[in-house]
Parts: structure tokens; C-alpha cells; sequence
């Protein structure tokens, strides 16, 4: 199993919420947009052609049909449109007919944009409409609330596409005037992923560790809470917990009926049900292919853990009863509270909309109705129940988002963190015509429950969240009558990806950052990019974020410190890793070179050009970094650092001769040849130790001196010592991300 970066797969998360911070506005249209090739989809007619206009002004060669001739550079998407109609019918037309054109345009590039290794060809923007302040600011009018569901796709976006420079822009209708300025400005940008324009400023959301509030709320055996979806999974712990601890009576729903308990399966044990799985594939009918027996069994296994734990709760005497209501179906939900309504004495004090599926696979490989299907029951299923209750005296409105909605979803998510992030952003227009809270509570995974097909697959992008834990959290949200969206985030795994790492502030109080900082701090702009293959980037080292940069001396004058050059080529190897994301550390660090000249600064700064490449060699996976100043006839001065690390756990690094390694002619690969070792290090870990440095200053001179090995030593210090000497350089407390 992969785990999150330095830790066992479950860990303590930190309660966040998001708010809004300026930012700089650009200065004007990026030079980009010049020969830029635009597909502008959707828009109202005046709207669309005023952006058309301005792009065209700049440059740009736009295009509005998504099957025209030619290549695409970047997608304007204006689909989501100005204003929400609260009519059910045309409701879920709109958004679904915009939703299409944009699964359609981003079929039509798919092969091309998936393809591209530059990092900076492709824009995708989407523009949304909830005020400016992405709906957080006190004064935003949330005229068109949907427009979270483009946020959360294009937060996912870079899933499917690695280089693609994603933003979603916010703005109130008032300005829609400004609007085709607006998208001049932020096209061909890379960074801030979420922008939002309002009142002449711009702002972007920024994490912060909040606590939930005190109870504010009680909850009792005279309150009901309904569920949608609580037969299993983690709206069934949640369910118990509130009828275990506050005596509540519980409403779990579910699209099935409830089984009649003549099934062979009913009553059984996991033991029993084992057993009848095996029935099951013994008697499968010649013409029955095992998919379908899978998929038979997973249903089956649903509707018995919906009895057993429904029958459980019952023996142990918890008020918790079982509805069939699918929550798409605004009849169906109306009926349910109708229901409820006519009970004696049962009060609903309570909604949590934890209804939610996923069909997790790559864009081409699902259909347009799958992608509807799993927003639908987020947005719609929210819209349902709340436009049914929004009039009552409830004590809270809980809807269970997730993290893949705040931060961009995994591999297979692109309309899962829609759905969420949609989910999110309609919980904030709901809270402004409510009279009572609405909360959203954006989870990672919770420890091997629910819907999340694959476990040690979600490591790789965060640790997940302990059950029990989880459930003290839910409980204290819902007593503190939280309001708003409120994010659990745990340690980041290996997953991330640079333009996740540029696209969200990163702030001190977000958990692992003192190991994902660094490596986000060195990641440089990157240029091009392959995931698990090679990364290139320019690297900037300056006084101002770089204090150590004069610690060193060449020739009396001022230079970069060597460690602080293996330091960046080490954080540079991180991004790049094998598919299936090992758990690493580096083995060893060989063939070092640096000649001198490359660390001297060309006025204050050093401006570099670095290569990362990854590939396997028997059972290691070697990371190659080489640098070259940046400009013309300047390749030579080069750096390389190679670092192997076994890239299966267990396997100790192997050491593997030169000769054995790939040509130099191998494509896209560079040799050092007739450099000399500078230093070796074995069985080092990845960061550059502090006390690492002066062992090789004194034992191995820059000047190609040959030492066999130079072992590491362990780090005392906190890993950001290692490159910054002392303290976080100030821009630290909030990375603001490089905008280009
Ligand atoms: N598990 C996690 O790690 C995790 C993390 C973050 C967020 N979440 C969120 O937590 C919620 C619960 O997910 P889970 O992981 O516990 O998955 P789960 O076990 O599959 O539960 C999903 C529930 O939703 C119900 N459902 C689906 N479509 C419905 C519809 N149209 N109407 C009514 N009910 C419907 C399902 O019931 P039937 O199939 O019987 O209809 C089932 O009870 C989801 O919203 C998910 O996005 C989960």
C-alpha cells in the first residue's frame, strides 16, 4: 500500500476554511494571446461576442464550434450562463445542456491536449458568476450558483490533461460588462486556479485553520435527522453515532427497496456471506459473464449491508428507519417529508445531503449521461430536499462534500470534484435564503468506507481521515451549527502536481507543509512536463527568497551554495515518480558535478534552465537532474545530480555501473560526460542535510575532487532549515503563486 508522504495512511487533519484574499491584477493582456487558438463555447449572445471581440483585439484566433478545423490552444467556457431559474425543469435542462457542450468540447481535445508536454500551450477558463467573491464575500449576489460545478472540473482538469493551465474566473453580474476585459487578462496565465473580480480587485481563496465553535445546538430523542443515502457508508456512521449518542430518531434513505428478508443473504455474517458469494460464482449460468457477476454482487452486497445494519440498529434499540427515495426525483423527496410531516410527534430537525456515487475513469472512457448522473445527485438531490424544507425551523442543513471539490479530485474525478465543488457553492446561495445554517463539510477519505473503489490509490493524493475521528468531527460541526464550507485536509500525498502546486496559496498551517513546501519552493516555472517521466523548469534563485545565496563564494564574489543547487535538484526529483507512486527515499546520490561558473549570479539573481528525467534501471528508479543557464550558447555549464532510489520497497538500492545505464544518445537524454564524481552520498534520504554540507566542503572540493562515498547523516533540523538557513523566507507565510 502507498501511503502519504512520512506517514502511515490514516492522520490527523486540520479544519480549514477558505477566504478570500487579494491579489495583484495583471497588467494587461498577456503577450500569450497573440496566435492564441481559442474555442469560445457558450454565452449569451452579446456576452460572448464582446469576449470574441476583445480576444481577437489581442490576437487571438477564436472560433466557436467545437468540431471547426485545426488545433486548440485554450477553451473559453461561458457555458454556465448569467442567470439561475429556479423552475425544477428548466433548471436541470440548463445546467445539463451546459454541462454537455462542455464535456463535448473537452472530447474534442482530448487526444492533442492529453498528448502535450509543454506547460505552457494550453488554457482552459471558465467563467462563473456567483459575485466576484466565488460567493464568499458579504456582498456577493450569487446570481447563478452553479457555477462551483465549472470551478471543481476545472480544479480537476490537469487529471487528464497534466499541462493545462486551468482558471476559473468569478464575477457579479454588474460586471458583466467588464467581462470580456476581464478573461483578456487572466487567458494565458498560469497560477491562481480560482480568481474571482469584484468592486476593481481581485482575490483568490486562501486556507486557514479555523476551530468549530462551541455547541450552539442540541440534539435529542424529540428531533429527527434525515439522511439521504444513509443506508451505508459514511452516512450510516453518522447515523448511528446521532441516534447512539443524542437519542435521535434517524430517516436513512436509499433508491432500493428494503430487502424482504427472504434472501438467501438476509441475517447472514461476513462469514455467511462469503459463502454465499462462492454459491453465487458456482452457479453463474454458462452465458453470464463475470463482469455481470461482479456487478450483480456488488448491488446484492449493498442491500445486505443495508439490512445488517438496519436490523442491527434495531436490536441494539436505535431509532433508525429506512426510506426509499431517490433524491433526484423532486416527487419523491416531496412525498418523503409529506410523510414526515404527518408523523406524531417526530420533529425534522435536520438534513444531511450525503447522497453521492461515482463512476471513477477517464473522461473517454464514460459516457455524457454517467458524468450528468453523478452531479445530478449532488445538485439536484441538494436542490430537491432543500427547496422543500428551506421555509422550516430546522436546526441545521449539513451537505457532504469533499475535497476533491475544494483542491481538484483524482485520477477518474473530473466530475466528482464537479459535482462537489457545485455542491459547495449552492450551499452558500442556499445559506442566504435560509433562516437556518447550511454547512458543507468537505472530507478526504475516510478510512476504507463508502464509495472509494481503490483505498491505497487516494493515498497517493492525502492521507485519509480516521473513522472515529471523523465522526467526533461531524457531530461538533453539526452542534456548532457551522455555516459555510468547511475543509478536513490531511498530509498531501506524492500526488500533486505542479499546477496544483501554483494554482492554491500555500500557508504554513496547511498539514505537511513543512515536506511539501520545499518542494514546492523549488519547483521553479515549469516548461514541460510528463508525469513520470521528466519535468523541465526555470529556476530562479534571488536574494530576496534565497537568503543563503551569499553565504558562498567563488573567487571572493558571491554565489549560490552548492548544497543549495543539490537541494533544488533533490526537491526536483520528487516530482518526478513511478506510476503506481512507491513509497521513497533516495538511495544514493552519484555523479555530482557542478562547475563553478554556474553558481555565480548574472547580476542578483541566478537564472537556471533544469531538466528532471526518471526512468528505471533493474529495480531502481533514477532520477536525472542536469542544469544550464538560461539564454543561448549556454549549455554547457552544466550540474548533474542523479539520485537512485529502490522503486520497489524492500529491494536496497542497487548500484549500477555507468556503464550499464542508458546511452547518451537515448532520447531526451543527456550525459555529463568527462565530469568526474564530485561526491557520492549513500544511503542518503532525500533532503540535503545541513550537516551533510560541511562534511563535503571539507572532504570533497568543488572542483571535481573525488571522494567514493559520502553517507548521510541524519536531519536534526526541520527540513526547511536545509534551505533557507534560519527561518522560512517571509514569502513563506503565504506562497503567493507566480502568476506568468
Ligand atoms: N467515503 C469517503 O471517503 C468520502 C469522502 C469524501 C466525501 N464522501 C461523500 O460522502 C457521501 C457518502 O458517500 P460514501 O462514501 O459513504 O458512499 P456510499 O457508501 O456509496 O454511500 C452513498 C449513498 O448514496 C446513496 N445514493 C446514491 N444515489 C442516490 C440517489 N439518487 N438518491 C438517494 N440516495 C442515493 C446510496 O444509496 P443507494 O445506492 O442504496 O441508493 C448510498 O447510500 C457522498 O456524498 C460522498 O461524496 C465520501
Amino acid at each position: 500500500m502507498t501511503v502519504a508522504e512520512d506517514g502511515a495512511p490514516v492522520q490527523p487533519v486540520t479544519r480549514m476554511v477558505w477566504r478570500l484574499t487579494e491579489r495583484p491584477r495583471p497588467a494587461g493582456p498577456h503577450p500569450r494571446l497573440a496566435g492564441i487558438r481559442v474555442l469560445l463555447i457558450g454565452g449569451e449572445e452579446d456576452i460572448a461576442a464582446g469576449v470574441e471581440r476583445e480576444l481577437k483585439e489581442h490576437g487571438a484566433l477564436v472560433r466557436r464550434e467545437p468540431d471547426g478545423p485545426g488545433p486548440v490552444d485554450a477553451i473559453v467556457d461561458l457555458t454556465v450562463g448569467r442567470a439561475y431559474d429556479p423552475d425544477p425543469a428548466a433548471f436541470a435542462g440548463a445546467w445539463r445542456e451546459a454541462l454537455t457542450e462542455t464535456v463535448t468540447a473537452l472530447r474534442g481535445v482530448y487526444d492533442d491536449w492529453a498528448a502535450e508536454t509543454t506547460a505552457d500551450r494550453l488554457f482552459y477558463l471558465a467563467v462563473s458568476y456567483l459575485g466576484g467573491g466565488m460567493g464568499r464575500h458579504p456582498r456577493d449576489g450569487l446570481e447563478q450558483p452553479l457555477g462551483g460545478i465549472w470551478a471543481g472540473l476545472a480544479k480537476t482538469l490537469h487529471r487528464e490533461f497534466p499541462n493545462v493551465n486551468a482558471r476559473v474566473v468569478d464575477i457579479g453580474l454588474a460586471a458583466s460588462a467588464d467581462l470580456p476585459g476581464i478573461v483578456a487578462a487572466e487567458l494565458g496565465r498560469t497560477g491562481e486556479i480560482e480568481v474571482g473580480h469584484r468592486d476593481g480587485r481581485r482575490f483568490t481563496l486562501t486556507p486557514e485553520d479555523r476551530p468549530v465553535a462551541a455547541p450552539a445546538l442540541t440534539l435529542g430523542p424529540e428531533d429527527t435527522v434525515l439522511i439521504s443515502g444513509g443506508g451505508r457508508g459514511i452516512g450510516w456512521e453518522l447515523a448511528r453515532s446521532l441516534a447512539a449518542r443524542h437519542g435521535v430518531r434517524v430517516v436513512v434513505t436509499g433508491r432500493e427497496p428494503f430487502p424482504s428478508g427472504d434472501e438467501p443473504w438476509f441475517g447472514v455474517d461476513e462469514a455467511g456471506w462469503k459463502r454465499y458469494e462462492k454459491e453465487v460464482w458456482a452457479g453463474r449460468t454458462k452465458g453470464e459473464s463475470p463482469a455481470k457477476t461482479r456487478a450483480r454482487l456488488a448491488r446484492t452486497r449493498r442491500l445486505w449491508e443495508l439490512a445488517t445494519h438496519l436490523t442491527g440498529a434495531r436490536r441494539e434499540g436505535l431509532r433508525i428507519e429506512y426510506a426509499r427515495c431517490d433524491f433526484t426525483d423532486r416527487a419523491q423527496v416531496r412525498e418523503l417529508i409529506r410523510r414526515e410531516d404527518a408523523l406524531e410527534g417526530g420533529r425534522l430537525a435536520g438534513v444531511v445531503h450525503n447522497a453521492g456515487v461515482d463512476t471513477s475513469a477517464r473522461l473517454p472512457k464514460k459516457t455524457d449521461e454517467e458524468i450528468l448522473r453523478t452531479v445530478e445527485v449532488k445538485i439536484e438531490g441538494f436542490l430537491n430536499v432543500f427547496e422543500e424544507v428551506r421555509d422550516r425551523d430546522l436546526k441545521f442543513f449539513c451537505s457532504v462534500g469533499s475535497l476533491t471539490g475544494r483542491l481538484g479530485g483524482m485520477v477518474g474525478q473530473l466530475e466528482y470534484a464537479a459535482a462537489n465543488d457545485g455542491l459547495a457553492r449552492l450551499g452558500q446561495w442556499a445559506a442566504r435564503r435560509a433562516a437556518f445554517p447550511v454547512m458543507t463539510l468537505a472530507w478526504p477519505t475516510w478510512d476504507r468506507i463508502g464509495l472509494i473503489a481503490n483505498f491505497a490509490a487516494t493515498l497517493r493524493y492525502m492521507a485519509a481521515i480516521d473513522v472515529a475521528d471523523g465522526l467526533e468531527r461531524w457531530r461538533a460541526e453539526l452542534l456548532g451549527a457551522s455555516e459555510g464550507e468547511v475543509t478536513f485536509v490531511g498530509p498531501l500525498g506524492q500526488a500533486i502536481d505542479p499546477g496544483q502546486a501554483i494554482g492554491y496559496p500555500v500557508v504554513p498551517a496547511l498539514p505537511g507543509f513543512a515536506t511539501a513546501y520545499p518542494k514546492i519552493f523549488h519547483l521553479g516555472e515549469v516548461t514541460a512536463y510528463q508525469p513520470h517521466a521528466h519535468m523541465t523548469a526555470r529556476v530562479v534563485l534571488d536574494p530576496e527568497h534565497t537568503p543563503a545565496l551569499g553565504d558562498f563564494r567563488v573567487d571572493g564574489a558571491p554565489a549560490l551554495p552548492p548544497s543549495l543547487l543539490l537541494e533544488n535538484a533533490l526537491r526536483a526529483a520528487e516530482w518526478i515518480v513511478p506510476e503506481d507512486f512507491p513509497a521513497l527515499t533516495a538511495g544514493l546520490l552519484e555523479e555530482i558535478v557542478v562547475p563553478l561558473s554556474l553558481l555565480r549570479p548574472d547580476g542578483s539573481a541566478i537564472r537556471l534552465v533544469r531538466e528532471a528525467r526518471g526512468f528505471h534501471e533493474g529495480h531502481n528508479w533514477v532520477v536525472e537532474v542536469r542544469y544550464r543557464r538560461e539564454g543561448p550558447g549556454t549549455a554547457p555549464r552544466r550540474a548533474c545530480a542523479s539520485s537512485t532510489r529502490p522503486a520497489r520497497p524492500g529491494h536496497p538500492p542497487r548500484r549500477v555501473p555507468p556503464s550499464s545505464r542508458p546511452p547518451p544518445s537515448a532520447p531526451g537524454r543527456r550525459s555529463c560526460t568527462g565530469a568526474a564524481p564530485w561526491c557520492r552520498s549513500a544511503h542518503g534520504r532525500w533532503s540535503l542535510r545541513a550537516d551533510w554540507w560541511p562534511r563535503s566542503r571539507g572532504a570533497c572540493r568543488p572542483t571535481c575532487g573525488r571522494r567514493p562515498s559520502c553517507p548521510a547523516r541524519p536531519c536534526r533540523s526541520p527540513r526547511w532549515r536545509t534551505w533557507c538557513g534560519g527561518a522560512p523566507p517571509r514569502a513563506t507565510a503565504s506562497r503567493s503563486p507566480p502568476t506568468h
